[in-house]
């Protein structure tokens, strides 16, 4: 829902006005080598979708062609419905007469543990854990929760659900076992696929005790698979619980592909929404693999050999659609990497590029920042020089970082696309395509192929140019979500009623002279911290939760690293008081109920909240005192004024 209290200052301060131009070089060997073409494909693509999707869905192998292209009956789309197709198939199986021997993967874990995985390898292990799943009787529509970190077997296991028709749900290995639990149970999760613990800076962590903890008085859950990746002793559940490594060695290779229904769902993950609990986004195999292969393969400009390298986990979307999905359905090499770029030395990514020629490279703003603040002197060391693109994702980045990514990483040499996209879009929508579009540091610039978008008002109309609104989308697309897990209902009132007949994506944005939009951030009441999306009710949900706790509001605070960091204002129940231990006991309970990623980097102890008549938090007043600005605006809907004299003493 949109906060219409916390309606943003849609003012845009951000004056930049420096356009990059992509190189006659690279122009000449893309893709899509300029605006002219650029133009004629997306104006077909918006006039005749249905002779754009199709042509595009070509390159895909389909078991049986759909019927229909698309059928619409708002809010609900399906694409190429009485098609059939298989998605571990359409990413191994195709590829391996002429690719068999290419590597898929290329591992390099962060305790200095490296893989190199070729298709014919992949599909091998692929098949056989398929075959290790089916044996726990998993069929089609059964949910497989998988809490990894990133190896190699995250992948494997994935696409071993999506070669029998399972449903799998992955969960970002730095959740807490409360935050795992939850989308246990909203999944109805029949096996979950986890690991004994993975590697952080060093430092050996837990993932199998926390799974362990999960599923305490859960039922449903029938087998539990483990990797051994660190060696730590884990407790093994007799008869529901197996290890990866004594499955796999007795599991046949042979597995034929489940015919699947275009629109049958291929995965569902959970994301933050405004309120405390997290969304199941559900994502279909037809229009989904359709667009994310295509949308790889202008987007980063992919071509044969090409090894591309998404910084991403893939416990978040960026990791499904481009470490796992695109780079395969291209049947390029994906590189997988785990635990911190700057771990063991700040070097490790540059020398990574150098040592396998990497020519993609993809990460968020938040990484980029880091890098800047690290230094130029670790990947001036360097040559970088098989980069072709490096792309940015995840939070609107500033124009000095996008210079700096640009100078240093790209040498001057790569065009750097930033793309816009969202869990629930599935692929990148808006874009610039980097043989074609002149670049503007710090605009995500034009929308991508069938991609319908608009800025507006709340009541739908067209925003003036440089005026801010939110930024909707007019028409379907094939990845887009088919609804929210088992609700509907939160589906349409999140995405299709916000303003009548279009899609909502929550972000507010400005278009220029030149149509090029501007992303200028959230306009609900979610924050996003170093590029991960959390919802503030989720985190003022798991504040309250603790016993100390009487009311908590959480807003997000500009931060020069992270983007936002997380600011919780908090009043206490009244037999405590504040004092650094409780401080910090509340850090620690936001972390046993999410994860790491929510710790508030500043908890603020307050006598009350500033709150409307309702009895609304007025969240916008916290912002301001969290970035230490003043109040501006309407301050006469307080209805406890009084507070306000005490907060801005802070
Ligand atoms: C939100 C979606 C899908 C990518 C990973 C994040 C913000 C994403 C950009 C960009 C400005 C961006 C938006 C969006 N966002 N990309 N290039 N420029 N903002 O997926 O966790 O679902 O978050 O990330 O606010 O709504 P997500």
């Amino acid at each position: 829902m949109i906060n219409k209290i916390i309606k943003p200052d849609f003012k845009s301060t951000l004056k930049e006005d420096r356009v990059f131009h992509p190189s006659k070089k690279f122009s000449a060997n893309a893709h899509i080598k300029n605006m002219a073409e650029y133009t004629k494909l997306y104006n077909e693509s918006i006039k005749k979708p249905e002779v754009f999707w199709a042509r595009e869905a070509e390159n895909l192998e389909w078991f049986k062609k759909w019927d229909n292209v698309l059928e619409w009956k708002q809010p609900f789309a399906k694409w190429f419905s009485g098609g059939k197709i298989n998605c571990s198939y359409n990413c191994l199986d195709r590829h391996l007469s002429d690719k068999g021997t290419q590597s898929a993967i290329i591992w390099d874990g962060e305790n200095g543990d490296k893989r190199n995985i070729t298709y014919n390898e992949l599909h091998e292990e692929v098949c056989k854990l398929a075959n290790v799943l089916k044996g726990f009787k998993v069929k089609k529509g059964d949910r497989v929760v998988i809490y990894l970190p990133m190896i190699p077997e995250v992948a494997i296991a994935m696409l071993a659900c999506t070669r029998i028709g399972a449903i799998h749900s992955v969960v970002f290995g730095g959740y807490s076992s409360e935050a795992l639990k939850v989308r246990i149970n909203d999944a109805r999760a029949k096996v979950v696929i986890t690991v004994d613990g993975g590697y952080r800076k060093g430092n050996k962590t837990r993932m199998k005790d926390a799974v362990d903890e999960a599923l305490s008085g859960v039922k449903f859950v029938k087998n539990v698979i483990v990797v051994k990746r660190n060696g730590i002793k884990v407790q093994m559940k007799k008869d529901r619980d197996f290890l990866y490594g004594d499955l796999m060695k007795k599991a046949s290779s042979v597995c034929q592909p489940a015919k699947m229904n275009a629109e049958d769902p291929l995965f569902v993950l959970y994301t933050s929404g405004t309120t405390g609990i997290p969304k199941g986004v559900v994502h279909t195999h037809g229009g989904y693999l359709t667009q994310v292969a295509m949308s790889a393969k202008y987007i980063f400009d992919l071509h044969p050999n090409d090894k591309f390298w998404c910084t991403a986990d893939v416990g978040w979307i960026t990791g499904h659609s481009y470490v796992v999905y695109g780079p395969l359905l291209n049947g390029v090499t994906t590189i997988v990497t785990e635990g911190l770029p700057t771990h063991p030395t700040p070097e490790r990514p540059w020398k990574l590029i150098d040592k396998h020629k990497i020519t993609q490279f993809y990460t968020a703003p938040t990484a980029i920042r880091m890098f800047m603040k690290i230094g130029r002197a670790w990947p001036a060391r360097h040559k970088l020089k098989s980069l072709k693109v490096i792309g940015t994702v995840g939070e609107p980045i500033n124009p000095e970082a996008w210079t700096w990514y640009y100078n240093n990483i790209g040498k001057r040499r790569c065009p750097v696309v930033d793309t816009w996209w969202q869990t629930e879009t599935g692929s990148i929508l808006v874009t610039s395509l980097p043989g074609a579009t002149p670049t503007k540091p710090g605009s995500a610039t034009l929308p991508f192929f069938g991609v319908d978008v608009a800025v507006v008002d709340m009541k739908g109309k067209k925003t003036k140019v440089n005026e801010g609104g939110y930024l909707v989308i007019n028409k379907p697309w094939p990845s887009m979500l088919r609804t929210v897990y088992k609700n509907d209902e939160r589906y349409k009132k999140t995405y299709w009623n916000e303003i009548k007949g279009v899609y909502f994506s929550g972000d507010g944005a400005r278009r220029d002279k030149d149509g090029y939009i501007w992303i200028m951030g959230r306009t609900d009441d979610i924050i996003k911290v170093a590029g991960h999306r959390l919802g503030t009710m989720e985190i003022e949900s798991a504040l309250v939760s603790h016993k100390a706790v009487a009311e908590a509001a959480v807003v997000g605070k500009q931060d020069e690293i992270k983007g936002e960091a997380i600011v919780a204002f908090v009043s206490l129940n009244l037999k405590f008081t504040e004092s650094e231990k409780l401080i910090n006991e509340l850090g620690a309970h936001v972390v046993k109920c999410i994860g790491p990623i929510a710790r508030p980097s500043q908890i603020i102890v307050v006598d009350d909240l500033p709150k409307t008549r309702s009895g609304k938090i007025i969240r916008r007043i916290l912002k301001s005192i969290a970035e230490g600005n003043e109040i501006k605006g309407d301050t006469s809907t307080i209805a406890n004024a009084d507070i306000l004299e005490k907060l801005k003493k802070l």
